[in-house]
């Protein structure tokens, strides 16, 4: 099908889009609230069957440009963070039919060196997803006292060498690059291991830079107040942290409970087959998780009844 907004070489392959489509079901006037929108991908398809009203958000200027670019007038754009933008939608008392929320770096994070985010390549320490923001990652490696470091490397990247490499850290700053930095961490896992040693610490510093968790839990009850009733929510994750989040919210709020507000279509996540991750190496790790907000007390009560047979 003939897609206006397509863009043949996008600088981001969207995930699961197909499984998107069909569990977030658009149709046409629905309202869309994208809070990662990126470059757009997940939004051009939702656009092309909603042709409504739509609302982008993304912590990040360079996406908010391409979204400029994409979209135009059509859609309103917001730079903010998910979670400035959704207390502000819930102050003015707005509702969606459709919510997308496709957590974490996009791939012009990690490819371009510039940004930081990647140990493969010596760029500066930075790891900021929205570069107007004060805390970069070299603050954190630099500044951050040998215990944060570790309760960081721990919680954030689940390193059993958390202490060990915090220790490294220490001992070896200031760091000005990301090879700089990812040759000490490598000291801590001498030989060769499937992932690269650094891998799980450059996702807890980024983690730390980004307040990704953080936000996630705090935003997560105010989507719930942006869903109109009968709306869909999608939320992919990347890492078991942001999914235990998400899993552990919806089935608080989606149980089968008589007062439940959601009911959740997907009892295990939807995860990418093969020949997507062939493609898009980035969609090995997602998981898309929905959730359907309940109209009214009648159909709270054959939601609550259903789970009873
Ligand atoms: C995986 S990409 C989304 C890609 C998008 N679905 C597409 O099809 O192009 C994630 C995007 O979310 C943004 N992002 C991550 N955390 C955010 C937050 N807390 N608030 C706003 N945007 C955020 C990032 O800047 C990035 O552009």
């Amino acid at each position: 099908m003939h897609n206006k907004h397509q863009n043949k070489n996008e600088l981001h392959t969207p995930v699961l889009l197909d499984a998107v489509l069909r569990y977030l079901d658009p149709h046409k006037g629905e309202t869309y609230l994208d809070l990662t929108a990126g470059y757009g991908g997940h939004a051009a398809a939702i656009l092309q069957r909603t042709q409504g009203p739509a609302t982008l958000v993304d912590r990040d200027e360079h996406a908010i440009e391409q979204l400029r670019g994409r979209f135009g007038d059509e859609v309103v754009l917001r730079h903010q963070t998910f979670l400035d933008a959704s207390q502000e939608l819930v102050d003015q008392g707005k509702q969606f039919d459709l919510l997308l929320a496709d957590l974490g770096v996009s791939s012009p994070h990690l490819n371009q060196v510039d940004r930081g985010f990647s140990w493969q390549a010596a760029g500066p320490l930075d790891m900021r997803m929205d570069q107007s923001q004060s805390l970069t990652a070299e603050a954190v490696v630099n500044t951050w006292a040998e215990a944060d470091l570790m309760r960081i490397l721990r919680q954030y990247g689940e390193e059993p060498k958390a202490g060990q490499i915090a220790a490294l850290i220490v001992g070896n700053r200031p760091f000005s690059t990301t090879t700089q930095l990812a040759d000490v961490v490598k000291r801590a896992w001498p030989g060769h291991s499937r992932v690269h040693p650094a891998t799980r610490t450059f996702q807890a510093i980024r983690i730390a830079v980004n307040d990704e968790l953080g936000m996630l839990e705090a935003a997560l009850p105010l989507w719930m107040q942006l869903l109109a009733p009968g709306g869909r929510m999608g939320i992919i994750s990347f890492h078991s942290l942001e999914d235990r989040l998400v899993k552990r919210f919806l089935s608080e709020q989606g149980g089968e409970r008589y007062d439940a507000d959601l009911r959740v279509v997907t009892k295990r996540p939807i995860t990418a087959e093969p020949n997507e991750i062939v493609f898009n190496p980035r969609a090995r790790s997602a998981k898309l998780r929905v959730a359907v907000k309940i109209k009214n007390q009648t159909e709270r009560s054959l939601h609550a009844n259903s789970g009873k047979e």
